[in-house]
């Protein structure tokens, strides 16, 4: 693939292997429609740039933290329903209606902030009312539903559109007491509306992990991240899906990380690399310094850990990640050359680096890897 020369860096999304786990997951939902979770740059992936595969693909739906990013893929021009399922504070009510921007609430004084702008603007805004069922992050708890409801109908301008709810617990383990818990609250709230009759059109509840394993949180919509960028929720989602007789789903992650070689040089044997110390070399040795480091998101913990590929072979991190440079072992690989490439993310001939492998490296989850990536990094799209 020709990348720009100036490049010293980038990330590589594959539009193919997102179209593909769209379908997966799409086949899995069957009726239910599709919200990918565009949020914190797309996971790292880009936010314009996957909002655009999302609208090529006939989505509808898109779910970001904040109004700031909706405001961003307004600005870009896409007119998809938007869902902001951060926090909206109070001032940013008029931004979310004056951008169209569907709003998750829990809260009456934002539902009241929200129901002003609409009036003002006179215009209509979508709510999604989020209710708590166990995670104890935003939510009402299920008693003050009636109290929520009753204030959302004083307004016109207000249309409650959904009611949603998050799992606390279903990466992390195989068990499903805890999101079978969690649902049955869930339904409690449901009926509440139900024996009112108060017809939500849109409930919704299930991230990647609860779309794969459990068909009956899929309800009308489902907000799916981590599963579009080809990566599993985690080892255990895997294995549950396995446990339970499932068809894995084949997912093909989207990101490939990739720099260019800044520096090849000779140190003796004995030699210290980088800050601290760390690394003390333990036979004559080439190093290539690496262009990248904490500050792009190549995680300090990798220091001494991780390794690259360059020229399809592995290349260890030696010393410690710099703010802006790491340095790896080139020793083995006699032919790498100033400006090679080098696979920090990726495929690289018959090796890869997953960012699975760099999350156990560095003590974290693979989400956290790829949504670190500063959003600075040229995002290019290989179709
Ligand atoms: C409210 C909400 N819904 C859906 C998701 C998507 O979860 P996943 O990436 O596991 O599919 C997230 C992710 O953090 C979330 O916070």
């Amino acid at each position: 693939m020709n990348v720009d020369k100036s490049l010293t860096q980038w990330v590589e999304i594959d539009a193919a292997a997102f179209r593909h786990n769209v379908a997966e997951f799409r086949t899995r939902l069957g009726q239910t429609e599709l919200m990918p979770v565009v949020k914190s740059n797309a996971y790292g992936h880009g936010l314009l740039l996957i909002a655009r595969l999302a609208e090529s693909l006939a989505i509808n739906w898109l779910g970001v933290n904040s109004v700031e990013e909706g405001i961003l893929l307004r600005q870009a021009g896409f007119q998809q329903k938007i869902l902001v399922l951060g926090y909206v504070s109070l001032a940013q009510a008029k931004l979310a209606v004056e951008y169209d921007l569907r709003v998750v609430v829990y809260n009456l004084e934002n539902i009241r902030a929200l129901a002003q702008a609409a009036s003002r603007q006179k215009k209509k805004v979508y709510l999604h009312l989020k209710v708590e069922t166990g995670t104890n992050r935003q939510g009402i708890p299920i008693k003050m539903i009636g109290k929520i409801w009753q204030e959302i109908k004083k307004h016109p301008e207000l249309v409650l559109e959904g009611l949603s709810s998050h799992f606390a617990n279903i990466e992390d383990t195989t068990d499903d007491y805890y999101p079978k818990y969690q649902l049955e609250n869930f339904h409690q709230a449901i009926d509440w509306f139900r024996q009112r009759n108060i017809n939500i059109p849109l409930r919704h509840m299930s991230c990647s992990a609860a779309s794969i394993l459990f068909p009956e949180t899929h309800f009308e919509l489902a907000r799916v991240g981590i599963g579009l960028y080809g990566l599993w929720p985690s080892k255990e989602t895997m294995v549950s899906c396995r446990l339970r007789g499932k068809e894995a789903l084949r997912l093909k992650p989207v990101l490939s990380w990739r720099a260019r070689v800044a520096q090849v040089k000779n140190v003796a044997r004995g030699a210290y690399v980088g800050y601290g110390c760390t690394y003390r070399t333990t036979r004559p040795t080439r190093l290539a310094v690496i262009p990248v480091g904490y500050y792009d998101g190549y995680d300090r913990s990798l220091s001494n850990a991780a390794y690259v590929l360059i020229r399809g072979k592995r290349a260890p991190v030696r010393g410690r990640v710099c703010m802006n440079f790491f340095m790896v072992d080139v020793t083995d690989i006699p032919e790498v050359k100033l400006e090679d490439q080098v696979t920090l993310i990726g495929k690289d001939g018959r090796d890869k680096i997953t960012a699975d492998q760099l999350a156990t490296l560095a003590g974290t989850i693979n989400y956290e890897i790829v949504s670190r990536i500063n959003p600075s990094i040229p995002r290019v799209i290989v179709d």
